[in-house]
């Protein structure tokens, strides 16, 4: 079922008067929903006496804050320079052909997110990759295959 209106207001209204307050409040709406409903924007905007416009600037600021669903599995693969330097690129296709997906797109299933994120911390060994908590240095479309699947097979038995 949906959140509703008044559960959205419910999580933002103890910020109001917090030092970061939109940004936490924010942040605590997607922690208990997965994502940012449309809705929140205008709840959040009257709650704090802000314009529509501005709260939707501070979402579309902030990388982490989403506005679908996530896949069970979110899938990163690293597109700054020492990967794409060795190869990220070609990565990139590889794992966008075989999952049909493009980066940014989650699965109709539901199961699987791609996203680009960029860095790692394992410059040093590029190109890598993230999924799930798994971090791959020196990723190929095997290694990310074969930890997705692991991590398929882990959130089954969850
Ligand atoms: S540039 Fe890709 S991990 Fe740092």
């Amino acid at each position: 079922m949906p959140p509703g209106d008044q559960e959205i207001r419910s999580i933002i209204e103890p910020y109001l008067n917090k030092t970061g307050g939109l940004i936490t409040a924010l942040r605590a709406v997607q922690e208990a929903i997965g994502h940012l409903p449309e809705e929140t924007d205008a709840i959040a905007a009257d709650i704090f006496n802000l314009s529509r416009a501005e709260v939707m600037g501070v979402i579309s600021f902030y990388a982490d804050f989403h506005r679908a669903p996530k896949g069970r599995t979110v899938i990163r693969l690293c597109a700054a320079e020492a990967c794409q330097a060795a190869g990220g690129r070609g990565l990139q296709e590889q794992v966008e052909g075989r999952l049909a997906l493009k980066m940014g797109e989650t699965a109709p299933s539901g199961n699987i997110t791609l996203e680009t994120v960029y860095c790692l911390g394992l410059c040093s060994a590029a190109p890598a990759a993230m999924v799930g908590e798994r971090l791959l240095a020196r990723a190929d479309v095997e290694r990310v295959a074969d930890a997705l699947n692991d991590a398929d097979g882990n959130a089954a038995r969850g």
